[in-house]
C-alpha cells in the first residue's frame, strides 16, 4: 500500500498523541504534586499519620496513645515545615509511596500492602521500625544477603518480600525517592548511631509458642479490625485495606522479616492492638504470631512454590 501524505500525517499524529498519553500516565504515577484527593484517608493523626486529610473514622472505641513522649525517642522533622526546594519535592515523593505504595509505586507491589502498614506512622513511629533510625545505619552487613548491603538495596528486597513484588533498580525514581525520604526523616542523627527505638520491641519466650492459644487470643484481640480468617477489610469506597490483611495472596511472602514468628511478635508487641500497645504479654504476641505463620500466603520467591513449603525460614 502506497501511503499519501495524509495517511503519513495521521500515522504522525497518532504516535505524538500515543506518547503524550504515555508521559501522561507515566508522569500520574510518580508525579510529588499530586499529594492529596487520591490520598487514602483515615482519621487520626495519632493512629494512622501516614492518612492525610482524613475522610474516614476508625472505629470509637479505639484509644489513641501519643506514641512519642517528649524527650523518649527521636522526633523527626515535619512534613508541613518543608520548603518548595527540589529535595523537598523528593521527599514529599518518597513520603506518598510510602504511604500509599499501592498508588504510587504500584507496578513495582504484588499484594495489598503499603510500607507505612508495618512502619507505622509513615515510617516514624519508635519500636516499628522506624526509617529514620534505620537510614544512619547503611552500609551494614546483613546476614539475608552475606554481604554489605546499601540503603537503596534494602529497600529493594522490601519489595520483593513484604510487598511480594519486583524490586525497582537502583536508579529508580522509587528507590531515589524512598531513600531522600529516609534521609530527611533522619535530618540530625549521626552516621551510625544506634537510635533508641529502632526495629521493635524485645521479645522474650518463657514458654513454647501455642498456635492453640494463638488462635484464641487472636479472636480476642485482632479479629475485629483484621477480620477472622485474617483476610483484613477493605475500603468501601474506595480501593484498598482499611485493616490489612495478616495471610493470604494480598499479604507479605514467606521471605519477609514479618513471616519470622519472633519478629513479628515484636511488632505486635509494640504496636497491636492498633492503639492499645503493650496489652499483650511476650509469650501471647509468639502465640499469636504463631497463629498468623500457619496461614497461608505468597511462596519466597527465591525458593519457588514447592520448596517455600519444606524450606526454614530466613530473615525479611
Ligand atoms: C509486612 C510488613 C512490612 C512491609 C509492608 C514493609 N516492611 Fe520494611 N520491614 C519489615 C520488617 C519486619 C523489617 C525488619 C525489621 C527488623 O528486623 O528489625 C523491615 C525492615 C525495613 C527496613 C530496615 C530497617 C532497619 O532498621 O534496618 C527498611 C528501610 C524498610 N523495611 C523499608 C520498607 C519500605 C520502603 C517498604 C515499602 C516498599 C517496606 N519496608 C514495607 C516489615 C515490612
Ligand atoms: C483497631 C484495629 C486493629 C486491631 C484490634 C489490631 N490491628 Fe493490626 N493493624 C491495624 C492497622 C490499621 C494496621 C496498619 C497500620 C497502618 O497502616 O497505619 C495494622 C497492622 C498490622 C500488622 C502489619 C501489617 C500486616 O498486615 O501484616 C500486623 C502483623 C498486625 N497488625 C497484627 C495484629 C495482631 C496480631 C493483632 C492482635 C493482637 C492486631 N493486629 C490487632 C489495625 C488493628
Amino acid at each position: 500500500m502506497k501511503l499519501t501524505r495524509l495517511h503519513k500525517f495521521l500515522l504522525v499524529l497518532g504516535g505524538a498523541a500515543g506518547l503524550a498519553y504515555g508521559t501522561w500516565v507515566a508522569a500520574d504515577t510518580h508525579s510529588a504534586d499530586d499529594i492529596g484527593d487520591d490520598l487514602p484517608t483515615l482519621d487520626s493523626i495519632e493512629v494512622r499519620a501516614s492518612m492525610q486529610r482524613p475522610k474516614m473514622t476508625l472505629p470509637s472505641e479505639l484509644t489513641v496513645v501519643p506514641v512519642v513522649k517528649s524527650g523518649e525517642y527521636f522526633v523527626p522533622p515535619k512534613i508541613e515545615d518543608l520548603d518548595d526546594s527540589k529535595y523537598a519535592d523528593e521527599v514529599r515523593l518518597g513520603r506518598n509511596i510510602f504511604i500509599d505504595t499501592q498508588h504510587y509505586a504500584k507496578r513495582f507491589v504484588g499484594n495489598g500492602m503499603n510500607c507505612s502498614n508495618c512502619h507505622l506512622q509513615e515510617g516514624r513511629k519508635p519500636n516499628a521500625a522506624p526509617l529514620w533510625a534505620a537510614y544512619p545505619l547503611y552500609p551494614m552487613y546483613r546476614d539475608k544477603s552475606r554481604q554489605v548491603i546499601s540503603f537503596q538495596e534494602r529497600l529493594q528486597s522490601c519489595f520483593r518480600f513484604s510487598m511480594n513484588g519486583m524490586a525497582p533498580t537502583l536508579d529508580s525514581r522509587e528507590i531515589e525517592a524512598l531513600t531522600t525520604y529516609a534521609q530527611w526523616l533522619s535530618t540530625g542523627i549521626p552516621v551510625g548511631t544506634i537510635m533508641a527505638g529502632r526495629g521493635f520491641a524485645r521479645i522474650d519466650k518463657t514458654d513454647d509458642p501455642s498456635p492453640f492459644n494463638g488462635a484464641i487470643h487472636y479472636k480476642q484481640y485482632c479479629a475485629s479490625c483484621h477480620g477472622e480468617h485474617l483476610e483484613g477489610k477493605k475500603f468501601t469506597n474506595r480501593p484498598g485495606y482499611m485493616f490489612p490483611p495478616l495471610a493470604g495472596p494480598d499479604s507479605y511472602n514467606k521471605g519477609a522479616g514479618m513471616h519470622k514468628v519472633k519478629t513479628c511478635a515484636g511488632f505486635v508487641k509494640a504496636n497491636m492492638p492498633l492503639g492499645r500497645p503493650y496489652t499483650l504479654t511476650d509469650d501471647q504476641a509468639l502465640d499469636v504470631c504463631v497463629h498468623i505463620f500457619m496461614q497461608d500466603r505468597p511462596w519466597d520467591p527465591r525458593k519457588g512454590i514447592f520448596m517455600s513449603i519444606f524450606m526454614p525460614v530466613t530473615e525479611g
